[in-house]
C-alpha cells in the first residue's frame, strides 16, 4: 500500500507534540478514510431520515439502506442482500441471536465454544445454561491454537450449534473453520463464526465456508461502528427474535430492533467501497477479490517485519503462532521479561505509538495461558495503512526499552 493510500486517513497527519502517531490499535478499531467521513457527513446534509416514507429523504434512505446490504453481501460472499442485518456491533447482536436461539433449542441441546474466542461470542452461549442448554468448551493448546482433538471429541449428535472465531484477536491465529464444517455437517448442527478479527486482513466467502451465522464489525475495517450479520436463507425466519409486532417478522429485519443508525450505515457501503478500491475487477466482489490480495501480502510483509524484530529481543516472548509456519493475521502479542503489558503501552505513548494491552475480552484464554496475573499481553497489530517506518520507529523504541 503506498503514501497515497495513507494519505487518505486524516487522523495520520495528526500531530501530537510534534510528532505523528504509529497507530498500531487496529484489531481494536482501525481508522477511517475521508470517503467513510465525506459519506457520513453527506448523509446528515442531504438524507437524514427515518425509513419507509413517501418523500425524498426517506426514500434516499430506503435505497441507501438497500444498497449498504448488498454491498456487505459481496464483502461476505453471500448470494442475497437479505441474509444480511445490521446492528449495533457484534456483541449486541450476537446477544439477540443467542436469545432467539435460546427460545429454539430444547434441554439437553448442546451448544461448543472455545476458550480463544473473544468473550462476545462466549458469554451470549453461556447465558443459555440456565435453560438447560449444555455449553462444551474446547481447549486450546499452548501456543495458542485450538485443539482439534478436543474439538472433534465435543461435537457429537446432540450438538446444535458451533460458535468459533475465524481469526483470535489476542494471538492472530487463524482457526480450520473448513474441518469444523465438515465435524457440523455429520451432525446437522449450525456453524457460527465470528470473523471481527479475520474480516479486516482476509477476503471472507460464507458460501465456500458453509457457515450458518457469521458476525463482523464495520469498525475494524476502515468503517463506522456497525455490527453486521450474515444468516443462511431460511434460518432467520424460523428464529423467535426479541421484536416489536409493529416491525417486519421476516429476514433481515426480523432481528433489527428500532430505528438503526443510517448514518453510519452509510459509513459502512463507503468502507467497503474504500477496499475495493484498492483492487481491479469488473465489479465490487471482484474488486474485493483483488484488493484483498494486496492488503494481505503488504500487511503480511510488514507484519512479519515487527514479528521478526521483536522475536530477536531476548526480553521479549512472542504468544501464539510462528509467522513462517501458519497462516496468521499481522496481530502480535508479547509478553516483556521486565515491565508489564500495561508499563509497555504506556512508555509507548509517551512516543506516540499507539498499542493496547490487557486481554482484550479474549480473557478466557489470556486465563488459560497464564498470562492474566500479570495484566496479559501488549498487543501490536498490523493494517493496511502500516508502514515500514512505523516498524522501524516500533523497534527502535522497543530495543532501547
Ligand atoms: C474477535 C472479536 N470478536 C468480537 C468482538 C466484539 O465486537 P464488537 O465491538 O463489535 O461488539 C471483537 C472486538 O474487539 C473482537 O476482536
Amino acid at each position: 500500500m503506498n503514501n497515497d493510500f495513507r494519505s487518505q486517513f486524516p487522523i495520520l497527519k495528526r500531530k501530537i507534540n510534534n510528532e505523528t502517531c504509529v497507530c498500531l490499535d487496529g484489531p481494536a478499531g482501525t481508522h477511517v478514510p475521508d470517503s467513510v467521513i465525506r459519506a457520513i457527513s453527506q448523509y446528515y446534509k442531504r438524507s437524514n431520515s427515518n425509513v419507509h416514507g413517501a418523500f425524498t429523504f426517506t426514500q434516499e434512505t430506503d435505497k441507501m439502506m438497500s444498497d449498504t446490504r448488498s454491498a456487505v453481501a459481496d464483502f461476505l460472499g453471500a448470494p442475497s442482500l437479505n441474509s444480511i442485518s445490521f446492528g449495533q456491533n457484534m456483541t449486541t447482536l450476537n446477544f439477540s441471536l443467542a436469545r432467539a436461539i435460546g427460545r429454539h433449542f430444547q434441554k439437553g441441546d448442546e451448544i461448543v465454544i472455545t476458550q480463544l474466542d473473544h468473550e462476545s461470542n462466549r458469554g451470549p452461549w453461556l447465558e443459555l445454561r440456565h435453560l438447560g442448554i449444555a455449553i462444551r468448551e474446547v481447549r486450546i493448546t499452548k501456543d495458542g491454537h485450538l485443539n482439534y482433538d478436543d474439538f472433534k471429541e465435543k461435537i457429537n449428535d446432540r450438538t446444535r450449534l458451533v460458535c468459533m472465531g475465524y481469526a483470535a484477536n489476542l494471538t492472530g491465529t487463524i482457526n480450520n473453520v473448513s474441518l469444523i464444517r465438515k465435524l457440523t455437517y455429520e451432525v446437522g448442527a449450525w456453524l457460527l463464526v465470528d470473523a471481527v478479527h479475520y474480516a479486516p486482513h482476509f477476503r471472507i466467502d460464507v458460501t465456500s465456508l458453509g457457515c450458518d451465522f457469521l458476525l463482523c464489525s464495520a469498525y475494524k475495517f476502515y468503517g463506522p461502528h456497525v455490527g453486521l450479520l450474515y444468516v443462511k436463507k431460511g434460518i432467520l425466519d424460523r428464529l423467535p427474535t426479541d421484536r416489536l409486532r409493529t416491525a417486519y417478522q421476516h429476514a433481515p429485519y426480523s432481528i433489527e430492533t428500532g430505528t438503526l443508525n443510517h448514518a453510519a450505515i452509510s459509513g459502512v457501503k463507503a468502507a467497503i467501497e474504500f477496499i475495493a478500491a484498492q483492487g481491479n475487477g469488473g465489479n465490487l466482489s471482484s474488486k474485493i477479490d483483488d484488493a484483498f490480495i494486496s492488503i494481505s501480502n503488504h500487511e503480511k510483509k510488514i507484519g512479519q517485519m515487527l514479528y521478526n524484530g521483536l522475536n530477536s529481543m531476548n526480553n521479549i516472548e512472542i504468544i501464539g503462532p510462528h509467522y513462517d509456519t501458519n497462516q496468521r493475521s499481522p496481530t502480535i502479542s508479547f509478553v516483556h521479561s521486565e515491565y508489564s503489558a500495561n508499563e509497555i503501552c504506556q512508555k509507548l505513548a509517551e512516543v506516540n505509538i499507539c498499542a493496547w494491552s490487557g486481554h482484550f475480552y479474549a480473557i478466557k484464554a489470556t486465563e488459560v495461558l497464564g498470562l492474566e496475573e500479570q495484566g496479559g499481553v501488549t498487543r501490536m497489530g498490523i493494517s493496511a495503512y502500516t508502514n515500514e517506518d512505523d516498524i522501524d520507529r516500533t523497534l527502535d523504541f522497543m530495543k532501547k526499552l
